[in-house]
């Protein structure tokens, strides 16, 4: 394409390197124990009992999908805290507790709080940073560095799929040293690794449908976001991102829950973006689709219009949805690096149509560093 107007778009468009160049860095040395240069040994990974990551706004959102990442392929138990709330409450954290804290400008105040508190405890600080020289790397033990190269749009999209290939690659390192994921298992995820570039530029295509629809919608008076398991923090992520740029109210609510409350406010005036992808070769995820499908059910005729991201080759959820946009297949905790895109160019068009400045929006800052 040619040179976008906006950073924030053109750092859309940079997603597929941004997610290449992660995934090759991240995958390096895992033959020889170690992981970015560290031993891991050394660091005692085999024997940690818990994970804690602390983080804000977006990288938050990275953070939640990693607790997936980790606890499904690792088995162990993690926490994810809002950096703001954890440096100051009573959380016990431990040598045996490891602290990853991520960020993608590795300055931000109430996360270098955070990694700082987690310190003084006793327990080793992982920084996920996109800044190779910040704050953060330099204080932590250890480093994974994101290489989506400089963001420079407040709205966070590269750094976000960044970090989320990031912990990918660790939560399937910690699967392997911990002997939770075998070796051909593990190659397999790598290979599917490999293959998001490619899926990306896919969904990249998708930008025409996304502003019209954009076109479509932008009169709504609010967005609910609704997903289940990892696709949550894509929903949370979509839901901020088009808070952010568009200055529309925007919510995101883990799909059964929808039933508890938020339910009510629904009406023609509102959105619903539903994330209904599904990987057929994993169980837990045909059940969770099976259950989103129900809430499509329920939700459909309240709302004024349900928007879905469903699986190629799915032929049930445009059946309940007035619009669908269909995404490549892809292992279930792959997928959100996919389903974030559609929702960033959705979120671009409407802010651009309503007038709004999408690299600089009012009251936001790249980085919050005094608190
Ligand atoms: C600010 C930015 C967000 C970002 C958050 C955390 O609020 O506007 O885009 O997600 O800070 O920043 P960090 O650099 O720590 O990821």
């Amino acid at each position: 394409m040619a040179s976008p107007k906006h950073n924030m778009l053109r750092e859309i468009f940079e997603q597929p390197e941004a997610v290449q160049q992660t995934a090759e860095a991240a995958s390096a040395d895992v033959s020889s124990q170690s992981f970015y240069g560290v031993s891991w040994k050394e660091a005692g990974l085999a024997s940690l009992d818990r994970i804690l990551i602390a983080a804000s706004g977006t990288s938050r959102h990275a953070g939640i999908a990693g607790k997936f990442m980790i606890e499904s392929l690792a088995g162990i138990p993690v926490e994810v805290d809002y950096a703001s709330e954890f440096q100051l409450s009573p959380a016990v954290v431990s040598p045996k507790t490891l602290t990853i804290v991520i960020t993608q400008s590795g300055e931000t105040a109430d996360t270098l709080a955070a990694l700082r508190k987690a310190k003084k405890s006793g327990s080793k600080v992982v920084t996920i940073s996109n800044v190779e020289q910040s704050s953060m790397m330099k204080e932590a033990d250890f480093r994974i560095h994101t290489k989506a190269g400089p963001e420079l749009a407040v709205p966070s999209t590269k750094a976000f799929t960044a970090q989320l290939t990031a912990l990918f690659c660790f939560a399937l390192f910690l699967g392997e040293i911990r002997k939770k994921v075998a070796r051909e298992q593990a190659a397999a995820f790598r290979s599917e690794l490999a293959s998001l570039p490619a899926k990306l530029q896919t969904v990249l295509g998708l930008d025409a449908k996304c502003e019209a629809l954009a076109r479509r919608f932008r009169d709504r008076s609010g967005f609910i976001f609704a997903a289940r398991g990892v696709h949550n923090a894509v929903a949370m992520d979509g839901a901020l991102k088009l808070k952010e740029v568009s200055y529309l109210h925007s919510e995101a609510f883990p799909s059964g829950e929808i039933l508890h409350g938020p339910l009510a406010t629904i009406d023609e005036d509102i959105a619903v973006i539903a994330i209904a992808t599904v990987d057929g070769a994993d169980s837990d995820s045909k059940a969770r689709f099976e259950k989103t499908l129900s809430n499509l059910k329920e939700l459909k005729g309240r709302s004024g219009k349900i928007i879905a991201l469903a699986s190629e080759g799915d032929t049930r959820v445009g059946k309940l949805a007035e619009e669908t946009l269909y995404l490549p297949k892809a292992p279930d905790l792959l997928l959100p690096i996919l389903e974030i895109v559609p929702l960033q160019l959705f979120a671009y068009h409407i802010a651009i149509l309503l007038g709004r400045n999408v690299d600089s929006p009012r009251s936001l800052a790249k980085a919050v560093v005094n608190d």
